[in-house]
């Protein structure tokens, strides 16, 4: 039978999603140059980026369900994102994988995902 395991079986499911992006957001947190383009309040930004990443790699589709197609380049033009900012915000999230202490190819394949959705990202010019 041609069972097909999911990055999120991999990683252990949704936990995994939720203490990287506590993670992440602690260091954004901590970084005026991220800092300010999030809310005061942390709460839902943390809740739907870890749930946008769960379905990502495979897990339940509850982000699409909530909040409909990610559109996510749509979803970010409120937000002033230059290569400075992209790449603080990289910065964090590969920190907060780094700790994570995955298995070497499949953080490769996160890093990858990472670099080049954020780069998607930017909206203002240099
Ligand atoms: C891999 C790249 C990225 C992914 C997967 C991602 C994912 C998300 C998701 C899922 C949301 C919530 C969207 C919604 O309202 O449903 C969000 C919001 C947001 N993202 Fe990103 N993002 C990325 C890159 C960035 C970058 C590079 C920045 C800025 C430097 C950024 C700043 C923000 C801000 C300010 C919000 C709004 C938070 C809120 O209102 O709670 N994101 N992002």
């Amino acid at each position: 039978m041609d069972e097909q395991v999911t990055v999120f079986e991999t990683v252990g499911g949704a936990p995994f999603f939720t203490s990287m992006i506590d993670r992440f957001f602690e260091l954004v947190d901590a970084d005026p140059v991220v800092r300010g383009l999030y809310p005061d309040d942390l709460t839902e930004s943390r809740r739907t980026t870890a749930s946008f990443l769960c379905q990502m790699w495979g897990g339940p589709t509850d982000y699409s369900l909530e909040r409909g197609q990610p559109r996510l380049r749509m979803r970010h033009m409120p937000f002033a994102i230059g290569q400075l900012e992209r790449d603080r915000w990289v910065e964090h999230m590969l920190t907060a994988l780094g700790e994570m202490g995955l298995d070497p190819e499949l953080e490769e394949a996160m890093v990858n995902y990472f670099e080049t959705a954020s780069t998607h990202m930017i909206n203002q010019p240099e």
